[in-house]
């Protein structure tokens, strides 16, 4: 097989830039190495900045989000038992967030790309990059026998690369190590979620900084919560039943005559905390994008709408490559998108340490975090930066 652009991975990142290439008359390739059902249930993020909402819509991708996405035009922070409401249109020029999760995303995207898009080929896992420092990259893959001893091998021959196979791809292992520079912190704790069957208690998003640990009440649609909560690294799920989960979240979210409504829970799961950037994010003709170049703790949501703005940039780019020749886009590419990556990662770590409790804080550590909290609820300049980095900026 032949393509201009092979693509690695169809999470968020690799299916909106097949997309976008596709509208631009870019041939490329999508390889994933799980199937269908499997991409389209995976529970992560469910917050879309407005610029990302905007590029779905532009891209002809925009019409179930319009219908069924939840505009939020603010959020509220819970400390010390109070409730002050972050209002974003007032702070940003008019700017929202939409509610729609990943998992929604990826199901349109795969719809319009089976319907009539570049050729998406599910169970077909990348086992290496091969020649990403000349003319001709090579793709190698196994497709069928779930990815194992019994599939079929292949090539992909390609004019450029994109990796946007998560961290955990085979895009990163193509880098050689002399090439980049890996930055990496883990946090010393972690966040329990659970999704409820339940409707959300609360009309916005809820963010708790509680002194025995962040809370967040979030939602997935009008019928359906999604709550999170702090806990130890090395947290064993089993050990948090349901009745002490919401019994916790009732603690840390508390504000007045608020109630938490319980219902069923569908889903329960402990996911470690990581901040990583690769730079740069580009080696020869292997570009990457979303999380197999960068990782941010999830407390600013900004994961996949910091890979949207990386694949736009990207198409972009790849674009102007096709229609002119020139390269120089793409050699800006890893310039361009690691501004705006550095800054996301700023604000998620600002906003991850204003709120979780870190094992050993004292009675100091807690004034800080309160002094803080207060500086962002106030009428300062802090309070509009906060506004402007949990809306983000528009990426077109
Ligand atoms: P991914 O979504 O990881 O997609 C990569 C794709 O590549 C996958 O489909 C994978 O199967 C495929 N792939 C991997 N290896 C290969 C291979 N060798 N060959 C072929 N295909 C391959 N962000 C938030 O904003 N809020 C959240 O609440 C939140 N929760 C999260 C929970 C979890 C458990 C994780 C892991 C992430 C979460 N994120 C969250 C982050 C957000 O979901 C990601 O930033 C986003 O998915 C990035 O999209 P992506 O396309 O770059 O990567
Ligand atoms: C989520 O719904 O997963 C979510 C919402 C808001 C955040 C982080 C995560 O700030």
């Amino acid at each position: 097989m032949r393509t201009t652009v092979g693509i690695i991975g169809a999470g968020p990142a690799g299916l909106l830039l097949a997309r976008l290439l596709h509208r631009a008359g870019v041939d490329c390739v999508v390889l994933e190495t799980r199937d269908r059902a499997y991409v389209e249930r995976r529970q992560r993020a469910g917050i879309l900045e407005q610029g990302s909402a905007d590029v779905l819509r532009e891209c002809g991708a925009g019409d179930r989000l319009d219908r069924e996405g939840l505009i939020h035009r603010g959020f509220e922070l819970r400390f010390e038992g109070e409730a002050h409401r972050v209002d974003l249109p007032s702070r940003t020029g008019g700017r929202t967030v939409t509610i729609y999760p990943q998992t929604e995303v990826v199901k349109d995207l795969i719809a319009l790309q089976l319907g009539g898009g570049p050729p998406l080929l599910f169970d077909t896992r990348v086992v290496a990059v091969e020649k990403a420092d000349g003319e001709q990259p090579l793709i190698r893959f196994v497709r069928g026998g779930q990815g194992g001893r019994h599939g079929r091998e292949g090539t992909l021959e390609c004019e450029y690369v994109a990796g946007c196979d998560g961290s955990y791809g085979a895009s990163r292992r193509a880098l050689p190590a002399s090439a980049v520079t890996m930055h990496a912190r883990t946090y010393p704790y972690s966040w329990l979620g659970i999704l409820a069957d339940v409707p959300p208690s609360s009309d916005e998003l809820l963010l708790a900084g509680h002194e025995r640990g962040f809370a967040l009440h979030s939602m997935r649609s009008p019928t359906v919560s999604r709550l999170y909560l702090q806990v130890p690294n090395g947290t064993d799920p089993r050990d948090w039943p349901d009745d002490r989960v919401w019994d916790e979240l009732d603690v840390r979210l508390a504000a007045g005559n608020w109630r938490l409504r319980r219902g069923p829970v569908l889903a329960k799961s402990v996911n470690g905390l990581r901040s990583q950037v690769i730079e740069p994010m580009r080696y020869g003709r292997l570009l990457l994008a979303g999380d197999a170049a960068h990782i941010v703790p999830p407390s600013a949501a900004k994961g996949l709408n910091l890979a949207f703005g990386d694949v736009v940039t990207m198409a972009r780019a790849f674009t102007h490559w096709h229609r002119t020749g020139s390269t120089a886009l793409l050699d800006r590419y890893s310039d361009n998108c690691l501004r705006r990556v550095w800054q996301a990662q700023f604000f998620s770590h600002e906003l991850t340490t204003m709120l979780h409790a870190a094992p050993g804080a004292d009675a100091y550590d807690r004034a800080m975090q309160l002094t803080w909290l207060r500086r962002v609820t106030g009428p300062t300049a802090a309070a509009a930066e906060l506004a402007e980095n949990y809306a983000g900026a528009p990426l077109v």
